[in-house]
């Protein structure tokens, strides 16, 4: 398994981003009652998808607040079941990553885990046709390092507990070296985006995920 591929909570010690299990707060509105399967072995501080969960859920969403610095970034794609032909409806996807200097900055969650994640974090829940969009800005390496751009992703199916999935890592980043994309675990299908600037200057890219493809346990 390679550690870019992981969450940030448990990648670099050189990252404030170290994490531990901690107390959440639960929402009542996504949260499924009953016993979860357990799927992807460890995943550490992916709880925090649950802290500061929004009360109302769209297929989209916005990241960043106003005046975020940053070169604009958006991200679309399908959600498919695992037999990768059906669109998975009722799908949280979360998402954190670093800020234009590579941070994970200026965290409010509630939570240790929450506030590692930074402050920008999204959420978004699918449709019947399983589509999710978001926008946000490209995060930049760590920094002082040669850790690639990524966009951290958490999933949370119904039924299932939540996991990770490859990070969202962009195709022109020179940090994406070819050693590293042989080595890809591909969970949830490829993580790597090919971004293009659109007319408007943004860049825009595409995702599909499958669920529990490459997912141990599912
Ligand atoms: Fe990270």
């Amino acid at each position: 398994m390679r550690t870019y591929t992981l969450p940030a909570c448990i990648l670099m010690a050189f990252t404030p981003a170290a994490c531990q299990q901690q107390p959440h707060t639960e929402h009542a509105d996504t949260i499924a009652a009953g016993p979860e399967r357990q799927v992807g072995g460890p995943c550490e501080c992916c709880e925090a998808w649950r802290d500061g969960l929004p009360g109302a859920l769209s297929w989209q969403t916005t990241i960043t607040p106003d005046g975020e610095p940053g070169e604009v970034l958006e991200v679309s794609g399908t959600i498919f079941e695992s037999d990768g032909k059906t669109p998975a409806e009722g799908v949280i996807l979360y998402v954190y990553h670093t800020d234009y200097t590579g941070r994970y900055s200026n965290g409010t969650a509630s939570t240790t885990c929450g506030r590692r994640h930074g402050h920008l974090r999204g959420w978004m829940k699918t449709g019947s046709d399983g589509r999710y969009r978001f926008r946000t800005i490209r995060p930049a390496s760590y920094p002082n390092s040669k850790i690639e751009q990524h966009i951290h992703p958490v999933i949370k199916e119904p039924g299932v507990r939540e996991y990770w999935i490859d990070a969202f890592v962009f195709d022109d980043d020179p940090y994406l070296t070819t050693d590293m994309r042989k080595h890809l675990d591909n969970r949830g299908g490829t993580g790597i985006l090919h971004p293009v600037r659109n007319k408007q200057g943004i860049w825009v890219a595409e995702r599909d995920i499958v669920l529990g493809k490459n997912v141990p346990g599912y």
